[in-house]
């Protein structure tokens, strides 16, 4: 499939009012999961142009909230008053800070994707170095039972990535949504159940810096 060719899900989104086709890998992973639920909080990591976060609000009703965080300008229309757009490194020290005070979350989407270079080691390295951030943040940032949704390049990493949220989320399953480009080697892996003591560790470990 050539990217640049607006497919059967391109022309949807446009349609729906959606700035991006990927509206509809988190609307396969709410009708499988039920992640989000009225009157949530919910964290949208590599947000741009928006339609996560559209979509994410919309679920949580207008009695819930979502914060959208992205390198890039959003698009999203004014009318989505539940929506907070923070722009910038999700995990620069500045980013989180900010994250941190609009927080806990009930559930933390990341879709984030490095700028791809077209090497498939470079770009799954790149991605599983952003998914590692995700799974740090995680703990800090969620109530449990929170649930996690991250998206990484299959490339060698992911299942070190299973294992390491299986330590800290009851149920961790990879997830490959019909509505990914045929050549993309993308998967989400959807973390549900944050254990409780995986928040009392990790507030050990910031009281004790
Ligand atoms: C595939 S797009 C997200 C599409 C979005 N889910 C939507 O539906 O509109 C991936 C995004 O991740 C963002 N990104 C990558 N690294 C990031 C970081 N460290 N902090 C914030 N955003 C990041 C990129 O700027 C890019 O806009």
């Amino acid at each position: 499939m050539d990217r640049r060719k607006p497919d059967h899900y391109t022309q949807k989104a446009k349609k729906a009012g959606y700035p991006a086709r990927s509206v509809y890998k988190l609307e396969e992973i709410q009708t499988k999961y039920r992640l989000l639920r009225p009157k949530q909080r919910v964290l949208d990591i590599g947000a741009a142009p928006g339609s996560w976060s559209m979509y994410a609000a919309e679920q949580v009703s207008p009695q819930g909230s979502v914060v959208a965080v992205d390198l890039q300008d959003c698009r999203i229309p004014d009318s989505y008053r539940q929506i907070t757009i923070l722009k910038g490194d999700a995990f620069s020290p500045e980013l989180t800070e900010a994250i941190k005070a609009r927080g806990p979350y009930n559930v933390v989407l990341s879709d984030a994707a490095p700028a791809t270079t077209g090497n498939r080691t470079i770009d799954s390295t790149a991605s599983a170095a952003l998914a590692e951030q995700c799974l740090l943040l995680a703990p800090s940032i969620l109530r449990p039972p929170g649930a996690l949704v991250i998206k990484i390049f299959q490339g060698g990493e992911e299942q070190e990535l299973i294992r390491r949220l299986r330590q800290i989320f009851k149920s961790v399953k990879p997830f490959k949504p019909k509505s990914s480009r045929k050549n993309s080697f993308e998967i989400f892996l959807i973390a549900t159940g944050l254990k409780s003591e995986a928040v009392r560790s990790d507030r050990e470990k910031e009281e004790s810096l």
